[in-house]
């Protein structure tokens, strides 16, 4: 390819005034250690505020649970602050408990309502969960999986990491070319998520939830994990071999993973210090802060 180049890099002239240099995918994991979730859930919204700027009728994936609340609190800053515009915005949820209806204040739906989209100005039509209601569940898997190409799938994909690194409701030794589907829930995963239902008798065994192959077809996908009790799962994910019984470890196939880590999730990892090293030696065009 012909044209200027810095540094290998292609540059493209803007239509009006200044050069701008093309940003390449990073097509290897790439893993950044911040102080504390804190900081990682602001960087984390920062990457995902400058996808929806760069296109604002962005399809983003979204993900529940503890880990992104405070990136969503960071974004509705920004909103109000900032002007982030979700007015064209299109969102998908990775995943929903079979048998919640949307106003069950522990189903999927009710908390990104609560969370992020009442307090944005996104059109609740583009906003998308699986629907766990459905009489027809595996008619709603296709459903969804549909929805999600006829909008020309995802731009980026949030996800967290559960504590046994299942993505979504993908638990291990899940196939990880598996399509939006009904999960069983592991005995883990139940425990993990039981202390909002009161007890692990009252919850939702069962889930739907996108596929690891509906995931890894996202252009980008941006996984947040904090905490001590993540490490042994961010070990497996980032050094462990590319297994089922990882189903994170898939995200090592992805050509533009980000990670985002605090000290304590990253703990385990034995190349830490490369990963530091990698990035505090980025180019400006590839930070993010
Ligand atoms: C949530 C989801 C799950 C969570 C994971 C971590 O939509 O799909 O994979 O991301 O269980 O949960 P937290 O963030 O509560 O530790």
């Amino acid at each position: 390819m012909g044209g200027r180049r810095i540094w290998g890099v292609p540059v493209i002239a803007k239509p009006r005034g200044g050069l701008k240099l093309q940003r390449k995918p990073c097509l290897s994991m790439e893993v950044i250690i911040r102080d504390n979730q804190d900081a990682g859930c602001v960087l984390g919204a920062k990457i995902i505020a400058r996808v929806v700027r760069e296109k604002p009728d962005a399809v983003l994936g979204l993900a529940t649970g503890r880990t992104p609340l405070r990136l969503y609190q960071e974004l509705i800053r920004m909103h109000r602050a900032e002007g982030l515009d979700f007015s064209r915005v299109t969102t998908f949820n990775l995943d929903e408990y079979v048998g919640l209806p949307a106003d069950h204040v522990q189903s999927y739906r009710y908390f990104m309502n609560e969370n992020l989209f009442k307090h944005i100005n996104i059109d609740l039509a583009r906003t998308h969960v699986p629907d766990g209601t459905a009489h027809d569940l595996h008619a709603e898997c296709r459903r969804y999986e549909d929805r999600i190409a006829g909008v020309g799938g995802i731009d980026l994909q949030l996800l967290g990491l559960g504590r046994n690194g299942h993505i979504g409701f993908n638990e291990p030794t899940g196939s990880l070319r598996s399509r939006t589907w009904l999960k069983i829930l592991s005995e883990q995963t139940l425990k993990d998520n039981s202390a909002v239902f009161g007890s692990l008798e009252g919850m939702p065994k069962h889930a739907l939830t996108m596929g690891i192959g509906t995931i890894l077809d996202a252009k980008r996908i941006l996984l947040l994990a904090f905490g001590p009790a993540k490490v042994r799962a961010v070990e497996h994910m980032v050094e462990g071999p590319l297994a089922a019984i990882c189903p994170g470890s898939a995200l090592q196939m992805h050509p533009r993973a980000t990670v985002i880590l605090d000290e304590n999730s990253a703990a385990g990892l034995h190349y830490a210090e490369h990963y530091r090293w990698i990035d505090s030696h980025k180019l400006a065009w590839q930070r993010y802060d």
